[in-house]
């Protein structure tokens, strides 16, 4: 059963929310209009009895400050916000309060993994938990920095390796810094690949980012999707997609560009 047709049995006709996403055994669903929190417990009972292998749910207002983290509202199962989440057959233990993660990059993270060669040096910038670097580790006998501001990011990628080295053919070295701070201390020209996953703010660090690439930068930005194109063209980029929705007529735009 669907969850709006869920709802619309147990309260009748509505304006009902139609999906979620669920990270690990915990479901999340975006509640942009507040009012429907106050049919948070029915909602968490439809998606349990959908998804029977969910045991919290949590209601996502907003992603918030620096970390890029969800601000969170319990609307039932467990009180838990730690999971294990899997992603192209790697486990990853995380906590949805304390770090970003989103499902719908999973593709995204395995499609930009095919891109480094053996013996490479990546830099993921602004890795959160390091996704890109572990599917890059995966694929392929390369040296992937991530570097994220957020402690619990370093932590969680700390523990993750561990979880996941009999899986990872490549190194990957976590940096808890600011990617501002950090870049200083690494040398010109000392990374094959740069990626920078930060798109409300990627474009302010690309100067920093063609000083260190020598092959190849992937950078993600929130654009309307009429101004990509020709962001595109002016950054003189050899590829533009777009791979998430952000708002109506907006989204986060791939971009990848020689140094
Ligand atoms: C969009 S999220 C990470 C996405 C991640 N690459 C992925 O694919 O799941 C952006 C990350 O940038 C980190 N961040 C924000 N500002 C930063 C900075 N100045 N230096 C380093 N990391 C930063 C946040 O903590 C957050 O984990």
């Amino acid at each position: 059963m669907r969850l709006k047709d869920c709802l619309r049995e147990k309260l009748g006709e509505g304006e009902w929310p139609r999906s979620f996403s669920i990270v690990g055994d915990i479901a999340i669903i975006s509640l942009k209009d507040e009012k429907l929190l106050d049919y948070g417990k029915e909602i968490a009972e439809c998606i349990m009895s959908i998804q029977k292998r969910v045991r919290a749910v949590w209601a996502k207002v907003e992603t918030q400050g620096e970390y890029r983290i969800a601000k969170l509202i319990h609307l039932g199962g467990e009180k838990r916000t730690e999971t294990i989440y899997k992603e192209h057959g790697m486990r990853f233990k995380l906590d949805i309060s304390k770090v970003y993660v989103n499902p719908s990059l999973a593709e995204e993270h395995a499609t930009i993994a095919k891109r480094v060669r053996d013996g490479e040096i990546v830099l993921d910038a602004f890795s959160g938990l390091g996704f890109f670097s572990f599917h890059i580790a995966k694929n392929a006998n390369v040296r992937s920095f991530a570097v994220d501001i957020n402690p619990y990011a370093i932590k969680y990628m700390i523990e993750n390796i561990e979880l996941n080295k009999k899986l990872l053919k490549g190194e990957i070295i976590p940096i808890m810094g600011d990617f501002s701070k950090v870049s200083d201390s690494f040398k010109d020209k000392y990374f094959d690949v740069v990626i920078m996953n930060l798109p409300h703010k990627s474009l302010d660090y690309l100067p920093i980012a063609r000083r260190l690439a020598k092959r190849e930068i992937i950078i993600y930005v929130v654009i309307e999707d009429n101004r990509a194109e020709e962001l595109s063209k002016r950054l003189g980029a050899s590829e533009v997609k777009k791979v998430l929705d952000y708002a109506p007529r907006k989204g986060v735009w791939r971009l990848i560009l020689k140094p």
